[in-house]
């Protein structure tokens, strides 16, 4: 009764051991190896959250919690209206090709070697967006020092005006018979050639693979060392890469509050969970990058919260609906929805003082114990603990409740889900399925 059997205790042990040794993603994936060194394996990339110490592109020091909640707010509300008008929602805007918009900051970021030899590089990912492109050498207003020398690479080679590639990219335009581009996205514009070389992810080396090469930016939205973008259309490294993996890729996201240990993307069907719930994908041909699913409730602890149901519809016409998306950082529902989640869970912080703080209106300044918050899937009930609910000033004096109403200013018609209620989740995007998965993973 007291005690174990030596015999089952070594079983137990070697089959640990075996467990451990087993997983691709054990040290790499799961936050266990803090070091900053450490190599990605197999298929499987270390995620860090950009103010880790780990990155050399954390915003410059100094910004109290409060400062650097603010910012990453006010940045969110710069994502809403890019991912607004990919979705449709700004009705005075034509339809935009896929990978035209890019980011307004990096959220988390992932090794990428590119040429041969390689050259690293700090890449934000972006689940909705497709292209990808990296600061070049020569480049006229970039942010990083560290950039990609083209002229260093054996394998880096120019893709010509007639290649399918460049019909693929905004308003692409001939210089001699390469292809190159210009984007916008509000006060910046970045002006690419479209090139071909080797992108290794973790071990895998994908040949020729098609991304921008940066020369020109103007304005400071471009993430510094360049995105990689895992959406669903013809230019992201789903399609690019395939035939590796798949077009299948999960990640488990770390928490921004504790900086030190890192999460992982791991890409291709092989490890990837077989104990996890799903949610089917829902496909809106005219914006082809973004992960939809079908949110149809929100509960508040045990309680489902009214919320009219067109406030949650899928409508691929007005591109209405819900994402996942790995660059907002605090999820966004549109007014309504938000409006019933945050009185429901208002009415169970017994009417305690609500003060604000930025953009977030529902924040205590006394010690509170939250409900748990449940989005209600389509086949799928993904239920978050406090840690993805609220965000705790370090003081730990006031804590917030960390979603906030879609801006109105931009119409927006979208509910995001955000990083911040993904963290320490492993969230899989089986696109050939067509399905999302989540499960609960700790990798803070
Ligand atoms: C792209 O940007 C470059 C440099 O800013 C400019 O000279 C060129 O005319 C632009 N091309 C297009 C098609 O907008
Ligand atoms: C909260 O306030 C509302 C309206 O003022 C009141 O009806 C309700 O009973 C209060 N709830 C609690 C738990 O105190
Ligand atoms: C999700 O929760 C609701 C409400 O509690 C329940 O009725 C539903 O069956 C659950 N769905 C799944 C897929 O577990």
């Amino acid at each position: 009764m007291r005690t174990l059997h030596p015999l089952i205790i070594s079983l137990l042990t070697y089959l640990l051991l075996l467990l451990l040794s087993d997983l691709p993603s054990s040290g790499a994936g799961s936050g266990h190896d803090s070091q900053c060194g450490g190599a990605d394996r197999g298929s499987t990339l270390r995620v860090f959250h950009v103010s880790s110490p780990c990155s050399p592109l954390k915003p410059p020091g100094g910004l109290s919690w409060e400062e650097s909640v603010l910012r990453m707010q006010a940045e969110d509300q710069a994502r809403l209206q890019f991912l607004t008008s990919l979705a449709g929602g700004v009705k005075s805007s034509v339809p935009i090709a896929s990978g035209r918009q890019i980011v307004q900051s990096p959220t988390y970021v992932a090794r990428v070697q590119i040429g041969t030899p390689e050259q690293t590089m700090l890449m934000a990912l972006d689940t909705s967006n497709d292209a990808a492109w990296v600061p070049c050498s020569g480049c006229i207003g970039c942010a990083s020092s560290t950039v990609f020398d083209p002229a260093k690479s054996t394998s880096f080679k120019a893709v010509g005006c007639q290649a399918a590639q460049c019909q693929q990219v905004p308003n692409p335009t001939c210089s001699g018979s390469a292809c190159s581009f210009n984007m916008t996205y509000g006060g910046s514009s970045i002006a690419a050639g479209l090139f071909q070389d080797t992108f290794r992810l973790a071990t895998d080396p994908v040949a020729e693979y098609t991304f921008g090469c940066i020369q020109k930016v103007t304005g400071t939205s471009a993430p510094p060392q360049g995105l990689l973008g895992l959406g669903r259309g013809p230019l992201s490294l789903v399609s690019q890469a395939q035939r590796l993996y798949k077009s299948t890729f999960s990640y488990c996201l770390p928490s921004f509050r504790s900086l030190s240990f890192s999460g992982s993307l791991r890409l291709g069907p092989a490890g990837q969970p077989i104990r996890i719930k799903y949610t089917p994908l829902l496909r809106n041909p005219r914006r082809s990058s973004l992960y939809y699913v079908n949110l149809i409730g929100i509960r508040v602890g045990r309680k489902v919260v009214d919320i009219p149901p067109e406030a949650l519809a899928f409508n691929p016409t007005t591109g209405a609906g819900t994402v996942f998306d790995s660059g907002t950082v605090f999820t966004r529902l549109v007014e309504p929805a938000y409006v019933a989640v945050r009185d429901a869970f208002r009415a169970r912080m017994r009417n305690a003082t609500v003060s604000s703080l930025g953009g977030f209106d529902t924040c205590y300044s006394v010690p509170v114990l939250a409900p748990t918050i449940t989005f209600m899937f389509a086949g799928m009930n993904m239920t978050l603990p406090m840690d993805n609910i609220l965000i705790h000033s370090t003081a730990g004096s006031l804590s917030c409740l960390a979603m906030a109403a879609a801006p109105s200013n931009v119409n927006s018609v979208l509910n995001v889900i955000a990083s911040m209620q993904q963290q320490n989740h492993r969230v899989l995007f089986d696109v050939p399925n067509s399905r999302l998965g989540v499960s609960r993973e700790p990798c803070s």
